[in-house]
C-alpha cells in the first residue's frame, strides 16, 4: 500500500471529534476551582509552574527560562490585561503563531490597533443583526430539526459542537458542499495539542482552500466576510493575503471552540438546576443574565498568556522582564472579594462585568456574536423542546478540562415536538 493510500485509510479511520475531546484535556481535571482558590489565598500572583497541583506536567511552550507567573485575582488579571506595553501578546508568536500565522492575537500596539480597526468593520452591529436572521437562526433550527421529533438527543455532538463551525462557514460564504471537509480541518486545527502533525497539515490545507476562495472573491465580491476582508481599507492600507489567512484560521479556535464550550456549559448549568431553567423558560428577559452568569461561572478558556517586556510588579510580586505571565480568567471570575458564593451558578446574582472575554485592547472581537449565537440557540431549544431535561438514565454528566472546559456530552430528553 502506498503512503498516500495508507494516509487515506488512516484518514477514514480517524475520528477528529474523538481527538478533539482528548485535546480538550477532558477527563483530566474535573474541578480546578478549589485549587485556584487555594492559590489565590496564598497570593494574588503565583510564582512558578502549578501543573503539579493538578497532577499534570507544565506545558513546555509555556515555560520561560526567566520565570513563569500566574495572575489569579480579579485585580491582578485586570492590571496585566490593561497594560499591553508591559505585558505583550507577542509570546503567542512561537506557539499559536506557528499554526495560525501572524494573527491579531499576537500583535502589540500600534500594529494591533490598526489591524483591529480594519477587521472590526466586518463585525459591526448591523452585520450582527443580519447574521442572526440570515445565518444563525436557520443553522440552529436546521440542527434541531434533525432530533426535535426523536424525544432525545446528545446536545454536544448534535448541536453545540457543529453549530458555531457552521456559522463561521456561512459567515465566510463557503459553499455548503465544502462543509464536511471544512468542519474536519477546523476540528483538526483545534486538536493541535494531541496531534501536532495533523494540526499543521490542516493549517496548510485551510490556507490553500482559503486562497482559492479569496481569489474568487477578489474577482467577484459577495455579501460575505472574506469579501469584506479583501476590500477592507483604512488610511489607504489593505490587509495582505497572509494577514487574511491568519485571521481566517484564527476564527476557528477563537470563534468555534469557545462558543461550543460556553453554550454547552450554560446548558449544563441550567439542566442541572431545573428551577433556573424553568424560570428562564417562563421569562426570557432573564436570558442576558443567564448567558453572562454561564460565562462568569465557567469561562470556556480559563487562561491566556502575556510576556513581561520589562521588570514590573503586580500585587506586590516582582516579575522580571522576559517572564511568561499566565492570566487566569477562570480564577479572576471566581474571586470571592468580588462575587459571593463564586463557585455557584446563580443567574439571579447581582450582575457585574466578568473577564471571560478578557479585558483591554485584545478584548474578544467576537463577543457580541458569541452572545447572540448563545441566545438564539437557547431560545430555539426552549421554544421547540418542551420539558427539556437531562436524560435521567445518563450517568455522571459533568464539566471537565483545565485550560479549556466543557461537558463532554449532554444527553437530554424532552417531549417530542414537530418542526416550528
Ligand atoms: C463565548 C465565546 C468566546 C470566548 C469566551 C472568547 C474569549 C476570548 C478571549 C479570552 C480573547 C482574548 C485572547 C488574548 O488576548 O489572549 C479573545 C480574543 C478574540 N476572539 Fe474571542 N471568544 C469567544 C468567541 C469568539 C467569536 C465567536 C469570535 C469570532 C468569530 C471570536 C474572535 C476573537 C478574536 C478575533 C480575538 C482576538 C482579538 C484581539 O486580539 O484583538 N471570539 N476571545
Amino acid at each position: 500500500m502506498s503512503t498516500d493510500e495508507q494516509r487515506q485509510v488512516s484518514d477514514e479511520e480517524h475520528d477528529p471529534f474523538a481527538e478533539f475531546d482528548k485535546a480538550a484535556g477532558a477527563g483530566v481535571v474535573r474541578d480546578p476551582y478549589p485549587v485556584f482558590a487555594e492559590m489565590r489565598r496564598e497570593c494574588p500572583v503565583h510564582s512558578g509552574p502549578f501543573g503539579d497541583r493538578f497532577g499534570l506536567p507544565q506545558p513546555e511552550s509555556m515555560m520561560s527560562s526567566v520565570g513563569y507567573y500566574t495572575a489569579l485575582s480579579f485585580d491582578a488579571v485586570q492590571q496585566v490585561l490593561l497594560d499591553g506595553e508591559t505585558f505583550s501578546s507577542s509570546g503567542y508568536a512561537p506557539t499559536v503563531g506557528m499554526l495560525m500565522g501572524h494573527s491579531i492575537l499576537e500583535m502589540d500596539e500600534p500594529e494591533h490597533g490598526r489591524y483591529r480597526a480594519l477587521i472590526q468593520q466586518a463585525f459591526g452591529l448591523k452585520v450582527m443583526e443580519h447574521w442572526e436572521v440570515a445565518i444563525v437562526a436557520p443553522i440552529v433550527n436546521g440542527l434541531i430539526d434533525r432530533f426535535a421529533e426523536r424525544g432525545r438527543a446528545e446536545l454536544v455532538r448534535e448541536l453545540t459542537l457543529p453549530f458555531p463551525i457552521q456559522v463561521i462557514a456561512a459567515m465566510l460564504g463557503l459553499p455548503a458542499a465544502d462543509l464536511p471537509r471544512f468542519h474536519r480541518w477546523a476540528v483538526e486545527l483545534i486538536s493541535i495539542m494531541v496531534d501536532i502533525g495533523r494540526g499543521f497539515e490542516a493549517s496548510q490545507k485551510l490556507r490553500e482552500y482559503f486562497a482559492g476562495i479569496l481569489t474568487e472573491r477578489r474577482a467577484a465580491p459577495r455579501d460575505d466576510l472574506i469579501s469584506v476582508l479583501a476590500q477592507a481599507e483604512l488610511d489607504g492600507q489593505r490587509l495582505t493575503d497572509e494577514e487574511i489567512f491568519a485571521f481566517l484560521r484564527l476564527l476557528l479556535p477563537a470563534g468555534a471552540e469557545t462558543t461550543y464550550r460556553s453554550s454547552s456549559t450554560l446548558l449544563f448549568g441550567l439542566l442541572t438546576r431545573p428551577e433556573q431553567l424553568a424560570a428562564l423558560r417562563a421569562d426570557r428577559t432573564l436570558m442576558k443574565r443567564a448567558i453572562e452568569e454561564g460565562l462568569r461561572w465557567e469561562p470556556p478558556l480559563t487562561g491566556i498568556a502575556r510576556l513581561a517586556m520589562r521588570d514590573c510588579e503586580v500585587a506586590g510580586v516582582h516579575i522580571p522582564a522576559g517572564a511568561v505571565v499566565s492570566v487566569c480568567l477562570g480564577s479572576a471570575n471566581h474571586d470571592e472579594t468580588r462575587w459571593e458564593r463564586p463557585d455557584e451558578f446563580d443567574m439571579f446574582r447581582e450582575s457585574k462585568p466578568h473577564l471571560a472575554f478578557a479585558y483591554g485592547a485584545h478584548t474578544c472581537l467576537g463577543m457580541h456574536l458569541a452572545r447572540m449565537e448563545t441566545r438564539v440557540m437557547m431560545n430555539a431549544l426552549l421554544d421547540r423542546l418542551p420539558n427539556l431535561r437531562l436524560d435521567p438514565s445518563a450517568e455522571d454528566v459533568h464539566i471537565t478540562g483545565l485550560g479549556f472546559r466543557a461537558p463532554r456530552a449532554l444527553p437530554v430528553v424532552f417531549d417530542a415536538a414537530g418542526a416550528p
